[in-house]
């Protein structure tokens, strides 16, 4: 039961650490992974990114924006930098974290849990263990830490906090210094330190760390610390054990606490350290000239003045997270497909929704905004869990549509602005919007949110109603259709790094943003597969209103492209990709390399294309052949091996990365779920447990990255370190999974009327149940499997015809058997 790894010769499995389904966390047990393994605080407005050696940063609301603490990207060594707790134990210098002193210790854990981190060490009888997490609707990250004498003897230890101050905007932070090293301001009151820089001038915001008890010294001047010349894990006070009272003036603002704990044998003491991010109104930003009125910080302070404060409110972040995680479960025999389905991979499907691609370790947070394309696709993964924010997120994004239903590819999350730099032209956003709002509907019964109205551009006078941002969506396509009647590509579709109109031969331009070949040429299979695929969304939109004539006419145009992908877009043995600037093929057998491409494969078939024909078939069987590998699909084959300035970016990257013929965990769902369009429960699971990462734990040396949640990108066949993963956390793969395994897999999808149940899993998974609330009812599918597809069902006793159990009134429970 269970992975299907085959592990290459002279691999042994191989792991760092193990789940605790119980308490919902991955146990890290040695700080020596093969790269940071991390975790994300914060689920509202303060957000945290943690490494399992207390690496990171933390932020507001925006990763380059309103930046609390530094990190250094690509450092040496890796993950240096972080929130540093550090103990002087009679001479003895360490962390509990490992990092920064990198001293042995006895024991080290590592809890990777929802919303939080505890880590644990323990050297010389002494055991430090900080529990690090953002309260709800509270803007900071706490730092709960606890010391416990494990020796008999009595012992008297020196603690040291320690952040860095970031001062706001990470990018200026990293590259301005002529003026950044002359502004650092900070104050000290009552043991709290204040990071003020800026706030003389046009800010209204500033931050704070403190501790909930008597300190015996801080430093606030880095230099003063450290000590200068010295690295972290040779800084100067905690070696000293006595603290310098440095007040920072330019240069390098930090916050750093001493205390001093007196431990008899057996005795343990507990700190809360806050660090807060505090605002005032413009008009009462100061308590005395050049003072900053702390009333609002004080007042945090009083929430977690007490540690038994701190208890209660990391037991709200617990039921917060019970809450959300109550809305999908499943019981069945095999317990990593529980444990991704049940916590893992809902709980990446809402940190993607946080961050969507800004702030990971391999997103510095200072580049990406949130993407049209990638936010509408989130909301799949998190709709169910948030639905009023998934309705906001849905006007955000739609706000930044324009009248031609084209999108700002782009914006930014602290002004909701389209990001002018990136622009539009990517003709797969608009259709993604009907994506979105459809499951939005779907989960909720939510109609309305179509009447709302929403600005084109962020321009309120231009507001039309939501559905009339979906129309022009759906229009989209077919006003820019080629030559084949196919959609015109534009930029890019789906795959940033198929740039057909691009042409680019100037090192370091983005591929993306050069368009130096305005053709009307080159056309996308994929985006007329999704046109396939998501149309019908948008057709019963329009029938629900009673819009019949609209549905007629849409229905017609799906008709229409759908024929077209038929006559101009196969292949023979699989769909084509795209036509290029020059009307010549891309994906096809014709071609030298880049042959077959995943992503129409996949959507064609949800669209329906060569379900009844064979086509999807063969279109199936050929992904197996040339493109499955026993660490899921590669993009395409065979990987480009040299620079072809037609397709662009895509052909930039060494075979087997990324875009070029990297298995991208993105788009491997879509064939997914096109088996179970198909009905080859078999292929489907298979081809689920390749790419899950719970399934992959056991070759956590092969695989490099987090075991608990998917990542971006696993190296290709044609890459010397095939199966080895790369950006992980921040992906649509998170959703898309999500989607792939609770409603195709297990098989249960809210409709418009009622819920689907249609699953369609490997016989391996025999019997399981679902519990699913949806609209305030709560359905439990009890299924007996046998591998296939087309489930016959009870509803509460009896029998019923078709798939679809109807909504029942909100507070019952719907008994559901299925039979398959
Ligand atoms: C990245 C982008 C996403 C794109 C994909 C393929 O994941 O965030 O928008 O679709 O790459 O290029
Ligand atoms: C860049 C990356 C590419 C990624 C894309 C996402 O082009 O090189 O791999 O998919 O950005 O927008």
């Amino acid at each position: 039961m269970g992975g299907s790894h085959t592990l290459a010769e002279g691999i042994t499995p191989m792991q760092f650490g193990h789940f605790d389904d119980e308490a919902r966390e991955y146990v890290i047990t040695t700080p020596h992974t093969p790269y940071p393994w991390i975790n994300y605080l914060g689920s509202q407005e303060f957000f945290g990114l943690i490494s399992h050696t207390a690496g990171g940063y933390s932020f507001y609301r925006d990763a380059k924006m309103r930046r609390l603490t530094r990190y250094r990207y690509n450092n040496i060594p890796v993950d240096d930098g972080g929130r540093y707790f550090s103990i002087n134990d009679g001479g003895d210098v360490w962390s509990p974290s490992f990092r920064p002193y990198k001293k042995d210790l006895d024991r080290f854990e590592t809890r990777h849990g929802m919303g939080y981190t505890r880590i644990t060490g323990e050297r010389g009888g002494l055991e430090a263990s900080v529990l690090f997490f953002v309260p709800v609707d509270i803007n900071a990250e706490i730092h709960q830490v606890t010391l416990t004498n494990l020796s008999d003897a009595p012992k008297s230890v020196d603690l040291f906090s320690f952040v860095e101050f970031c001062l706001w905007n990470a990018e200026d932070d990293q590259t301005n210094y002529q003026r950044n090293l002359s502004i650092g301001e900070v104050e000290v009151e009552d043991g709290a330190i204040y990071h003020k820089t800026e706030y003389r001038e046009r800010r209204n915001h500033y931050a704070m760390y403190a501790v909930n008890s008597p300190i015996a010294g801080f430093d606030t001047d880095r230099d003063s610390y450290l000590g200068y010349g010295n690295g972290f894990h040779e800084a100067a006070v905690p070696h000293a054990g006595t603290s310098e009272d440095s007040v920072a003036s330019g240069w390098y603002p930090i916050a750093s606490h001493h205390l001093e704990a007196d431990l008899a044998p057996g005795e343990s003491r507990q700190y809360t350290f806050v660090l807060g991010y505090l605002e005032n109104a413009d008009d009462d930003k100061w308590e005395s000239p050049g003072v900053i009125n702390k009333a609002p910080a004080r007042e945090l302070l009083a929430r977690f003045d007490d540690n038994a404060k701190t208890d209660a409110e990391f037991a709200r972040l617990n039921e917060y997270w019970d809450n959300l995680l109550g809305s999908y479960t499943v019981s069945s025999t095999d317990e990593k497909l529980d444990r991704m389905v049940n916590i893992w991979n809902q709980y990446q499907c809402m940190v993607t929704y946080n961050m969507s691609r800004s702030a990971s370790y391999f997103e510095t947070g200072m580049g990406r905004g949130m993407g049209f394309r990638d936010s509408s696709q989130d909301l799949l993964g998190f709709v169910h869990l948030v639905p009023e924010r998934a309705r906001e997120r849905i006007i955000d994004i739609a706000s930044t549509q324009f009248e031609d239903g084209s999108a700002y590819h782009q914006y930014q999350p602290l002004t909701k602005r389209g990001n002018h730099a990136l622009g539009s032209g990517f003709n797969d956003d608009p259709l993604w919007l009907i994506l979105g709002v459809a499951a939005y509907i779907k989960e909720t019964g939510d109609f309305a949110i179509l009447d709302e109205m929403v600005p084109f551009d962020n321009d309120e006078s231009l507001a039309q109603p939501l559905m009339e941002h979906l129309k022009r969506s759906f229009n989209h396509p077919l006003e820019k259709a080629g030559p084949h009647g196919l959609p015109l590509i534009g930029r890019a579709d789906w795959n940033d790094c198929l740039n057909l109109n691009c042409f680019s031969s100037t090192p370091g331009e983005s591929f993306q943003t050069t368009e130096n070949q305005a053709g009307g040429v080159a056309e996308s299979v994929f985006i007329a597969g999704m046109f396939a695929a998501i149309g019908p969304d948008y057709v019963a939109l329009a029938r629900r209103r009673g819009d019949d004539a609209e549905a007629d006419r849409a229905e017609k145009a799906i008709a229409d492209m759908k024929q077209a992908v038929v006559d101009h877009g196969w292949d023979g043995e699989w769909f084509l990709r795209a036509y290029d600037f020059y009307g010549n093929k891309v994906g096809s057998h014709e071609n030298a390399e880049g042959q077959i491409w995943i992503e129409p494969q996949g959507f064609c078939i949800m669209g329906g294309i060569g379900v009844d024909d064979g086509k999807a078939i063969t279109a199936l069987d050929s992904c197996r052949e040339r493109l499955n590998t026993p660490h899921g699909m590669v993009l395409q084959n065979p990987a480009y091996t040299s620079y072809q300035i037609e397709l662009g970016e895509v052909s930039t990257y060494p075979p087997g990365y990324k875009e070029n013929g990297g298995i991208f965990c993105h788009n491997n769902p879509w064939v997914i779920i096109a088996e179970t369009v198909v009905g080859r429960a078999e292929h489907a699971w298979e081809y689920y447990k390749q790419i899950t990462p719970a399934y992959r734990e056991e070759i956590s040396e092969v695989h490099r990255l987090e075991p608990y949640v998917y990542a971006q990108m696993i190296a290709g066949k044609d890459a010397s370190r095939h199966g080895e993963a790369k950006n992980s956390w921040l992906t649509g793969t998170a959703s898309w999974n999500f989607v792939t395994v609770s409603q195709y897999l297990l098989g249960v999808r809210p409709d418009y009327d009622g819920l689907i149940v249609d699953p369609c899993i490997g016989a391996e998974v025999t019997d399981f149940t679902v519990r699913r609330q949806v609209r305030g009812a709560e359905y439990v599918i009890t299924v007996k499997n046998s591998g296939g597809k087309g489930a016959t069902l009870t509803v509460d006793g009896v029998d019923v015809e078709g798939n679809t159990v109807p909504y029942a009134p909100a507070g019952s429970t719907v008994q559901v058997v299925a039979s398959v």
